[in-house]
């Protein structure tokens, strides 16, 4: 066998990049790759159909050998030489079948893995706007099932294809018998295929139906056990089962007409064959019984009229994997032809050794897809070294700031600049690592804490990702859990308090050390006695670098040299926290909505 070595390329293979061509035309280059295998698979898949065959002539030949006829009234005593031909073809079968087997799933899972991997590098370089579009817990659902329903077309149309093609064989060798008996042998093999096209056309649906009540199911179950603190708080069980009830009653009722349909054409779908066997055997008789066929060739004929069938009923099942196929291979290539609206420019240049000098140039700014602009021509400069607290009200634009900051968003006018180089002409990787950002809510992974602190820099050794978690103020709690920095947090681990996150967070953005951060609301999640630590850490934190703080509290303003003052999409005043206070009042307002603001005294 031409046998390939297993792809072992980091690089998944790339798709045809022809739009206009069908579905499959696209796939050729990830089956081009396995091109020997899958010929190979496609040769034995023929040639254990064709022994397949062979076996029911085999036989009706020993047949004809062994009776007696009134041409041959004394046969042969011996079929030996039949019984061990006939074992020699079924074992070559049984290899054939093995090796088609074996080589078209490796085919079909190896392009599903291309498949599967293009999809995730296309989506991991796709921008915010993508995701801000496409809602992504559907996106990762849909896309698993597509790629599965492509996989396991690729697994079974091909052989389904060679043995229907195959089984012409045994239709001519059939008509060298008796033309007359093929017709009848071959009529009811439309009936056969329609009745499995209509059998199909009436469970496909009602599966649809099935899927979509289990998935309203496990919805309201998710959301049940994950919400059941308000389920809970809101005395809402009972409200909350008969949810529930309602929706398995749904399923009772799809699950059934599924079960009565499959009742319904079961039967019919095993005796058609049965139907057939029965007027060839008829008709058979007859003719033999004048000696117009042998009884070996009846026998023959009754076995191929059985083996028609399977793949006759399968053909139906083929067309409708087909079109399923055909339409989720468009949803995949539909995510793969969305190109990634922010990437690095042809002649994009690393930004070395930043110094953290950011400048925002009359921003406009409007999210992709909304006309309301956000940013209507905001000016901003931080010296390199400088803190600035931006504040504004919920809504203003600060956190869209942030973004454009480091480029998840781009600009719509105007121009923003690190080191006086517009972020549109650096690469995506200098940039990023030159600005960190401190979120919120910060996303730690079910790993390690060792691991979500030098995410940044996984080649960090132990005392750099210690030190990270001594400055940030993380150290303390870390070295007192029993397993200290191995100890797993996240969804399948330790649940760490909203501050002890915060740290982690602020860790992790240490460790990388970049020369501009961004701080966005980095103490909100954490109460008042607790803040004291975390600005502990946040002023290590920005010590040597240019930090924007978008200040959520009074106490956070205190932290900055400088204040700017967002509202209506302009940076309205810029000043110290008491030049501020003094010339705007728009600054007091704001700052008397802040939790610890009511008093806008001095910080
Ligand atoms: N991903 C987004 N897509 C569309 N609109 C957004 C998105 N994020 C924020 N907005 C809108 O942009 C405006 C500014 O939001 P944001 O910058 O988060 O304000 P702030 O951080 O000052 O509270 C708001 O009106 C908000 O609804
Ligand atoms: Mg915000």
């Amino acid at each position: 066998m031409p046998g390939q070595a297993e792809p072992t390329r980091d690089e998944p293979l790339g798709l045809s990049s022809d739009r206009s061509s069908g579905w499959l035309r696209r796939l050729a280059p990830l089956v081009r790759a396995r091109q020997g295998r899958f010929a190979a698979a496609l040769v034995a898949s023929g040639l254990g159909v064709l022994a397949a065959i062979a076996i029911p002539a085999v036989v009706g030949r020993a047949v004809d050998q062994a009776l007696p006829t009134p041409t041959n009234p004394a046969p042969a005593s011996t079929i030996g030489p039949f019984v061990v031909l006939v074992l020699a073809l079924g074992a070559l079968r049984a290899l054939c079948g093995f090796v088609a087997r074996d080589g078209l799933a490796r085919v079909a899972f190896g392009i599903e893995y291309d498949l599967r991997a293009l999809l995730y590098q296309h989506l991991s370089r796709q921008s915010f706007s993508f995701y801000d579009r496409v809602q992504t817990g559907q996106l990762v659902s849909r896309a698993n099932a597509d790629v599965r329903s492509v996989q396991m077309y690729l697994a079974y149309a091909p052989a389904l294809l060679v043995t229907t093609a195959s089984f012409a064989v045994a239709i001519v060798l059939m008509m060298r018998v008796h033309i007359g008996l093929t017709v009848l042998a071959v009529a009811p093999l439309p009936g056969v295929y329609l009745l499995g096209v209509r059998l199909r056309k009436e469970l496909f649906p009602l599966s649809w139906v099935v899927q979509a009540h289990l998935a309203e199911i496990a919805s309201v179950v998710d959301e049940n056990v994950t919400g059941t603190r308000v389920v809970k708080a809101f005395a809402a069980e009972s409200r909350q089962i008969a949810l529930l009830e309602r929706a398995a009653l749904r399923l009772r009722w799809a699950s059934l007409r599924q079960f009565d349909t499959r009742a319904r054409f079961g039967p019919l779908m095993e005796n058609l064959p049965r139907l057939g066997l029965a007027l060839v055997l008829l008709y058979g008789g007859v003719l033999a019984i004048d000696g117009r066929v042998s009884i070996g060739d009846l026998v023959a004929f009754s076995s191929y009229v059985v083996m028609l069938q399977a793949p006759f009923r399968s053909l139906g099942f083929l067309f409708m994997l087909s079109q399923r196929a055909a339409a989720s291979a468009q949803r995949i290539y539909e995510v793969l032809d969305t190109e990634p609206e922010i990437v690095d420019p042809p002649d994009a240049v690393d930004l070395r050794q930043p110094r953290g000098d950011v400048e925002l140039r009359q921003v406009h700014f409007a999210y992709p897809g909304r006309d309301v602009p956000v940013l209507r021509g905001v000016d901003l400069h931080l010296a390199p070294g400088e803190t600035v607290a931006l504040v504004g009200r919920t809504g203003a634009g600060k956190s869209s700031v942030a973004r454009l900051l480091t480029r998840f968003y781009d600009v719509d006018a105007g121009a923003v600049l690190v080191d006086g180089r517009d972020v549109r002409s650096l690469t995506l990787a200098s940039l990023r690592s030159a600005v960190g950002v401190v979120v919120d809510e910060p996303f730690l992974f079910s790993d390690t804490l060792f691991a979500n602190i030098a995410y940044g820099r996984p080649d960090a050794s132990f005392d750099d990702v210690r030190r990270a978690a001594a400055a940030a103020g993380a150290a303390d709690f870390i070295t007192s859990l029993p397993e200290g920095y191995d100890t797993v947090v996240g969804e399948r681990g330790y649940t760490l308090s909203g501050g002890q996150r915060q740290r982690v967070a602020i860790a992790r953005t240490l460790l990388v050390d970049p020369a501009v951060l961004v701080l966005d609301d980095a103490t909100s999640a954490v109460d008042a006695h607790r803040e004291e630590e975390i600005h502990e850490a946040l002023r290590t934190l920005m010590a040597g670098r240019t930090t924007l703080v978008i200040a959520h509290r009074l106490s956070t303003i205190a932290l900055a040299d400088r204040v700017v003052l967002l509202a209506g999409g302009r940076a309205v005043a810029d000043g110290t926290h008491h030049e501020l206070l003094g010339t705007e009042p728009r600054y007091a307002e704001v700052l008397s909505s802040l939790p610890d603001g009511r008093s806008p005294v001095a910080p």
